[in-house]
């Protein structure tokens, strides 16, 4: 089944992109087929500058694993691991080794200094949703794709992780976020509206209430 048609889209480097959209209208697809987990059935994606139809299953997965950051909408957490012991193994992945340090900042980046030890399943959302975040960061990927990734935070959470993954988008790096929320959007450089599987508009710096009423005319 097509879910995505005719989407073209380019995301350079210190670049931060939200996806917006009505529930269905393809934006984890299009997080997915960016990010090199859903093939395409046409059409071609390249990802950190390489084509990735010319890779293998596994090159791809060593491209994921080494430059491609995913806070998944559903956090995707190892439910027998720790908090730290989650966050700790994805830089591992990444061959990174990370001293204990960067471990407590990351935690601590997202307010989860006291939860290291803690099991995602005794967590609330939002923990588990920051714990996601962390995770990914901490490998620092040139390119962080997050599905919803304050969807399950209180206002004043939610504000703080868009500001954290704000200052990820230095020069090197580049954030892609979809979000149901317009101030979040609102706070990226660039907005694309999904509709049926198409980027129906394309905003630059929009507010908060251009984003509101985009997606209500897509809906
Ligand atoms: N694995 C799949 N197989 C078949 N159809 C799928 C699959 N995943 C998603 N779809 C369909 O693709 C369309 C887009 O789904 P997608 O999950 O990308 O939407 P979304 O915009 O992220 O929605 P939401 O805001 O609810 O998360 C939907 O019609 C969905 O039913
Ligand atoms: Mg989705």
């Amino acid at each position: 089944m097509e879910i995505l048609h005719d989407v073209s889209i380019e995301v350079q480097e210190g670049e931060f992109v939200s996806v917006v959209g009505p529930s269905g209208s393809g934006k984890s697809t299009l997080l997915y087929c960016l990010a090199g987990l859903e093939p395409v059935s046409s059409g071609s994606v390249s990802l950190v500058g390489t084509d990735i139809a010319s890779l293998s299953r596994s090159q791809i997965a060593r491209l994921r694993r080494d430059q491609v950051g995913f806070v998944f909408q559903s956090y995707n957490l190892l439910p027998s691991l720790s908090v730290r012991e989650n966050v700790e193994m994805q830089a591992r992945l990444a061959g990174r080794r990370v001293p204990r340090g960067e471990i407590d900042a990351s935690l601590q980046s997202v307010g989860l200094e006291s939860f290291g030890n803690a099991r995602p399943a005794s967590l609330s959302g939002g923990q588990q949703q920051r714990t996601a975040i962390a995770r990914a960061l901490v490998a620092r990927p040139r390119v962080l794709f997050a599905d919803e990734p304050t969807g399950a935070l209180d206002a004043v959470a939610g504000t703080e992780v868009i500001g954290l993954l704000r200052q990820t988008v230095t020069d090197e790096r580049a954030v892609v976020m979809v979000t149901h929320d317009p101030e979040a959007a609102a706070r990226t450089d660039r907005v694309l509206v999904m509709r049926d599987g198409r980027v129906h508009r394309e905003m630059v710096r929009p507010s908060a209430r251009d984003v509101f009423r985009a997606v209500e005319h897509a809906a």
